[in-house]
């Protein structure tokens, strides 16, 4: 039987790198809270990312729920519907209520214009996505929350290490949040952070993850536990040296399949947008008419070859949530979520294994 290939690989650290780790948290018996590695992690991703401050968490979706509480919202938040369900689902767990407006057909981010015709005096923030680690038109967002006296909190969950016109789109608005789940191009196996801009709002964050507590006699808020253990920390030390190395490799593999499949009609690849860094995070293809054959059937004869890809992200949060909205609000993200085909990307990802799925698509088309 062939070996499957999934959507994404997780990239390990070297071994030989993080056994050293494992030997010091073995001496000094040191597991959690906020113990050594953890703190020299934040450092270290502080300087690599070039934001000012930041928390690391135990997941992404800890540190999108403490993002929301630290900026005690209350209302309506606009959103995107063309996301993970954490972006969403951390609303509703913060008793928020998410305002679901479409999307730019380019980039498949949050369309500002839509954002404008959307707020009521019920909205309190914007939660955009930088989808696939495209960054979203920070800009246009800044001038519309500045405008009516929004919070803004990116999810930013596939944006690691993403530069645009010279600068971290981490550094947006009042948070980012970040994701470092094993299928993200930095990982900790499970883990997250919170961006933030001030000393006062990263203690306040630190302390929300740790079960709001200040001393041992006082509790500032009800926190949660969204503390990353001292294995996380050290996993994710022991592969930053190794980063470099695999966005370059990433970025052979971008290139391989854009050369491939521009040359098959009626596919188009979405286009990297981050005029910096880009990050690779994932390849996603959108299956357009002319290709004679649905997203879907694609999907089911590449997983009849072993070929995982994923249909991120269909179907749309909403309709994954039953909620009850009309697909007209976002007619973009409709159309994008029957469109869309993320195909396999790491970077460990061989050409051998890349030349699998391009002849599989193309054999696909060929039986229409
Ligand atoms: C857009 C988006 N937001 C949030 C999350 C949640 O992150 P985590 O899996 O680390 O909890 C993900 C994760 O996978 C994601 O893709």
């Amino acid at each position: 039987m062939t070996k499957p290939l999934y959507v994404t690989r997780p990239d390990l650290p070297e071994l030989e790198t993080f056994l050293p780790y494992l030997q010091q948290i073995w001496q000094s018996g040191v597991l959690t809270n906020n113990g050594p590695f953890h703190q020299q992690l934040e450092q270290a991703l502080q300087d690599y990312l070039g934001v000012d401050y930041i928390s690391v968490f135990n997941n992404g979706t800890n540190a999108l729920l403490v993002a929301l509480q630290a900026l005690e919202l209350k209302g309506e938040v606009i959103t995107t519907p063309f996301t993970f369900l954490a972006t969403t689902s951390s609303l509703i767990w913060q008793g928020l209520t998410p305002v679901f407006v479409d999307i730019d057909p380019v980039s498949l981010n949050l369309d500002p214009n839509a954002i404008a015709a959307a707020i009521t005096d019920k909205t309190c923030a914007i939660m955009p996505v930088h989808c696939y680690g495209n960054p979203c038109d920070t800009s246009a967002i800044r001038a519309v929350a500045q405008q009516h006296g929004l919070k803004v909190i990116y999810d930013a969950a596939h944006a690691f290490g993403v530069k645009h016109q010279g600068q971290s789109v981490l550094q947006e608005g009042d948070l980012a949040v970040l994701s470092f789940h094993a299928t993200k191009v930095f990982n900790t196996i499970e883990g997250g952070a919170v961006i933030c801009h001030s000393a006062q709002m990263k203690q306040k964050i630190d302390r929300l993850k740790n079960f709001g507590i200040v001393n041992e006699f006082k509790a500032e808020a009800a926190g949660i536990n969204g503390k990353m253990n001292e294995l996380q920390a050290a996993f994710g030390l022991a592969q930053l040296p190794g980063l470099a190395g695999a966005l370059r490799r990433r970025a052979k593999v971008h290139q391989y399949y854009c050369d491939a499949l521009a040359r098959i009609p009626g596919l188009q690849c979405v286009p990297l947008l981050a005029d910096g860094a880009p990050n690779y995070a994932y390849f996603p293809i959108l299956v357009t008419d002319e290709f004679g054959m649905s997203c879907k059937a694609l999907y089911e004869a590449l997983k009849a070859k072993s070929i995982f890809a994923r249909r991120y992200f269909y179907p749309l949060t909403p309709v994954l949530l039953d909620m009850d909205i009309d697909e007209s609000c976002y007619p973009v993200a409709a159309d994008a979520a029957e469109r869309v085909l993320c195909l396999p990307m790491s970077g460990s990802l061989t050409q051998a294994e890349q030349d699998l799925v391009i002849n599989a698509v193309i054999e696909a088309r060929g039986q229409v």
